[in-house]
C-alpha cells in the first residue's frame, strides 16, 4: 500500500515535470528562438548569414512523412529527402584515427538523418584494409586521409533503423569503386541488410509503376539499393542505377537556376522508361555557410525546372550536402512540395486531404509561414511572448516540484 502511494506520489511529480518541459518548447516555424526557448519538435534553431539573416529563429528540419497522407501508392509516386555523401560528417575523423583530408557534406550521423526524416543516402564505396569503406577518393583510391569508416558501421545503424521501424523504406545510392569479388554481398550480409532488399527481378524495367509502399512492406522488402556499376546487377544482383532512375548533373553544373540538364552517366531526364528522377542540388565544394542559402528557394526553384526537364516528372529523390541547413523551409519544405503533387495532386503534402480525389486541396488561406515583419520588436526588449509564457512555466515547475517534496516528506 505504501508503496504503491509512493509510485503515484512520483508518478505525479514526472508527469508534472514532464508536462511543464514541453508545453514550455512550443515556438512555431519563423519564431525567433535563443537559448531559453525552444522550437517545436521537427524543428531547428538557426540563422542564414549568406542569406543576411541573422535572426535566430524556427527552421524546418524534417519533411512531413510521404506517405501519411495517400498511404499505398507505388514506390514511385512519393518523394525521398536524400543526402550527399551521407557519411561525411563535418569534423569527423577517420576510424583509422588519421585526420581527414576531404569534403564534408553533413553535420549529423546516419542515425539521426534517418530519424529526421532522411530516407535517401549517397554512399561512396571502396576497397579498403581488405573491407568495404565509405571514402572520398584520388583516383579511386581510398587513402587514411579520406577514408572516414567501414561501410558496415553505417549499414548496420540503417539495419537497425529498418529492424525499429517495420514500415519505413530506405533507399541506398552507392557510388562504387569496389573492385573486390562479391565485395558489396558481403557487406550487406555483415551488416544484416540483405534481408530487406528488393530483389532486381522486382524493380520495372520500362518505366513501370514500382511494386506499392504496403507491398514493400508486406514483403519487408524495404531496402532499395543502387550501384554505380553495371556489371553488379548480374554478378552481385545489386541494381544498376543507370536501368532504374535518371538524374540531373550534380555539383556546380547542376545548380545553374532554369536548367536540368541530365549528368552524363544518366539517360536524358525526360527519359519515361526509367521510373524515378533523382535531383542533385549541391556545390562541386560543400559550402556549409552558403548551404542554407542553397537549400531554400533556389532549391525549390530548381525542382520545378527538372519536373518540366523530366517530362513533368517530379524528384523522387532530392539530394542535397548539409540538410539540415535552411533559411525557411528548406530542403524537407523541398520535399513536401514534390510529395504534394506526387500523391495528392497538390503543391505541397500539407495540403493534402487524406482519402480525397487527386487534386482536392486544402490549401490554407495565408500560406505559411506568417509574414515574419508582424510583431515589431517592442522598445525595451523583443522577447517574444513564448518566452514569458516558458518563464511562467519554469516558476510553475519549481513550485510545483517543492510542493510535491512537502507532500512526499509529510507522508514519511
Ligand atoms: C562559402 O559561402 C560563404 C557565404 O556565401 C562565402 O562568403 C564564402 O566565400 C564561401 N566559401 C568558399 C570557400 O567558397
Amino acid at each position: 500500500m505504501k508503496s504503491l502511494q509512493y509510485i503515484s506520489i512520483r508518478t505525479q511529480a514526472v508527469m508534472i515535470a514532464v508536462c511543464l518541459v514541453t508545453c514550455c518548447s512550443s515556438l512555431k516555424i519563423g519564431e525567433t528562438c535563443g537559448s531559453e526557448n525552444k522550437c517545436d519538435a521537427g524543428l531547428k534553431c538557426d540563422t542564414c548569414a549568406a542569406n543576411g539573416n541573422t535572426r535566430p529563429r524556427c527552421i524546418r528540419l524534417q519533411p512531413i512523412n510521404p506517405t501519411s497522407k495517400m498511404k499505398g501508392l507505388p514506390f514511385n509516386r512519393y518523394s525521398w529527402l536524400t543526402t550527399h555523401n551521407s557519411f561525411a560528417l563535418a569534423g569527423a575523423r577517420s576510424a583509422t584515427g588519421s585526420y581527414l583530408v576531404a569534403p564534408m557534406n553533413q553535420e549529423d550521423t546516419v542515425t539521426s538523418q534517418l530519424n529526421n526524416g532522411v530516407r535517401g543516402f549517397m554512399l561512396d564505396m571502396y576497397d579498403f584494409q581488405n573491407e568495404v569503406w565509405l571514402c572520398h577518393s584520388a583516383q579511386s583510391q581510398c587513402y587514411k586521409f579520406t577514408a572516414f569508416l567501414p561501410a558496415k558501421d553505417v549499414l548496420r545503424d540503417i539495419q537497425a533503423f529498418l529492424e525499429k521501424n517495420p514500415s519505413e523504406i530506405v533507399t541506398i545510392f552507392i557510388e562504387d569503386y569496389v573492385t573486390s569479388s562479391q565485395g558489396l554481398t558481403k557487406v550487406f550480409q555483415d551488416s544484416g541488410l540483405t534481408k530487406y532488399m528488393l530483389p532486381v527481378s522486382r524493380m520495372p524495367k520500362n518505366g513501370e509503376d514500382w511494386p506499392t509502399v504496403d507491398d514493400m512492406v508486406q514483403n519487408n522488402q524495404r531496402l532499395v539499393v543502387f550501384t554505380s556499376k553495371e556489371s553488379k546487377e548480374s554478378s552481385e544482383g545489386i541494381a544498376y542505377q543507370r536501368r532504374y532512375v535518371v538524374e540531373n548533373q550534380y555539383g556546380d553544373g547542376g545548380m545553374k537556376a532554369g536548367s536540368c540538364p541530365n549528368r552524363a552517366e544518366s539517360s536524358a531526364m525526360n527519359t519515361k522508361s526509367r521510373s524515378l528522377v533523382l535531383v542533385n542540388y549541391f556545390r562541386e565544394a560543400p559550402n556549409r555557410t552558403q548551404s542554407c542559402a542553397d537549400n531554400s528557394v533556389p532549391l525549390v526553384n530548381m525542382i520545378n525546372t527538372c519536373q518540366e526537364a523530366a517530362g513533368k516528372r517530379w524528384p523522387n529523390f532530392i539530394a542535397v550536402d548539409y540538410y539540415m541547413r535552411n533559411d525557411g523551409g528548406g530542403a524537407p519544405e523541398a520535399v513536401d512540395v514534390a510529395n504534394g503533387h506526387l500523391t495528392c495532386g497538390c503543391g505541397n503534402i500539407a495540403y493534402c486531404k487524406g482519402n480525397a480525389n487527386f487534386g482536392e486541396c486544402d490549401v490554407p488561406p495565408i500560406s505559411p509561414p506568417p509574414p515574419a515583419a508582424a510583431t515589431p520588436p517592442s522598445p525595451g526588449g523583443n522577447q517574444p511572448a513564448s518566452s514569458a509564457s516558458c518563464r511562467a512555466a519554469n516558476l510553475l515547475q519549481s513550485v510545483g516540484t517543492i510542493m510535491v517534496a512537502i507532500t512526499f516528506l509529510t507522508w514519511l
